[in-house]
């Protein structure tokens, strides 16, 4: 997979684009700056984003080339992100460290998905947010971006079960036109989840 990500991401242009995706930009603008972690950031349009709204971001992606790319774009407005390539599956962050985490399009095989949300689940503060958009398994009746296989698509009764011990703030789905570089580019269905840790 790592291979897949950086071919994608190998052409000089970012694939989705460089401004952050909409929702997770009115998640960063009204909650109050701290410790964020984005996994599968990618080209760091939205880590950029929240460090320039003074939160501290650390992302992780196993792509190099998504790396290098994140920090050029960091370098271009002037703020620092702690971006590590690594594979989230196997890493390890301190448990209880960030305020919250925010997944972007982060898609996985179902066999892992359920490991790494309750791993993620562990790194949050009591009160920490979780914040997750993305596909809704409808998306794959859209062509406007998204993986192919159903089951690495949202849903809100997944979510729901899998952080059923969180309190749920929103946990929605609906169409949305995307303008997300050649990447996401059409008519979407969404998934918008938040969620606080108890
Ligand atoms: C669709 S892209 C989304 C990128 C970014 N979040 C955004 O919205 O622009 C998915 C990203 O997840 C990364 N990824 C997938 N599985 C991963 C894993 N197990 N650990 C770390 N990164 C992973 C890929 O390398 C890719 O950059």
């Amino acid at each position: 997979m790592q291979s897949f990500w950086d071919e994608r991401y190998a052409s000089q242009k970012y694939i989705y684009g460089e401004e952050p995706n909409p929702q997770l930009k009115y998640f960063i603008d009204r909650n109050t700056p701290g410790k964020i972690l984005f996994p599968g950031e990618g080209e760091g349009r939205n880590a950029v984003y929240a460090a320039m709204q003074n939160w501290k971001v650390v992302a992780i992606d196993q792509s190099n080339i998504a790396k290098i790319k994140a920090e050029a774009l960091a370098t271009k407005h002037g703020v620092k992100i702690d971006y590590t390539v690594g594979d989230i599956i196997t890493n390890s962050y301190p448990t209880r460290s960030f305020d919250a985490i925010a997944l972007s399009f982060f898609h996985l095989p179902p066999q892992v998905r359920n490991k790494v949300h309750t791993y993620l689940a562990s790194l949050l503060k009591p009160g920490g947010i979780l914040f997750i958009v993305g596909f809704s398994k409808q998306q794959i009746n859209y062509n406007s971006g998204g993986p192919s296989n159903i089951d690495m698509l949202y849903s809100t009764k997944l979510l729901l079960e899998e952080f059923n011990d969180f309190q749920i703030v929103t946990n929605q789905q609906f169409e949305s036109h995307l303008n997300e570089g050649d990447g996401h580019d059409g008519l979407a269905s969404l998934i918008e989840f938040e969620a606080v840790k108890k």
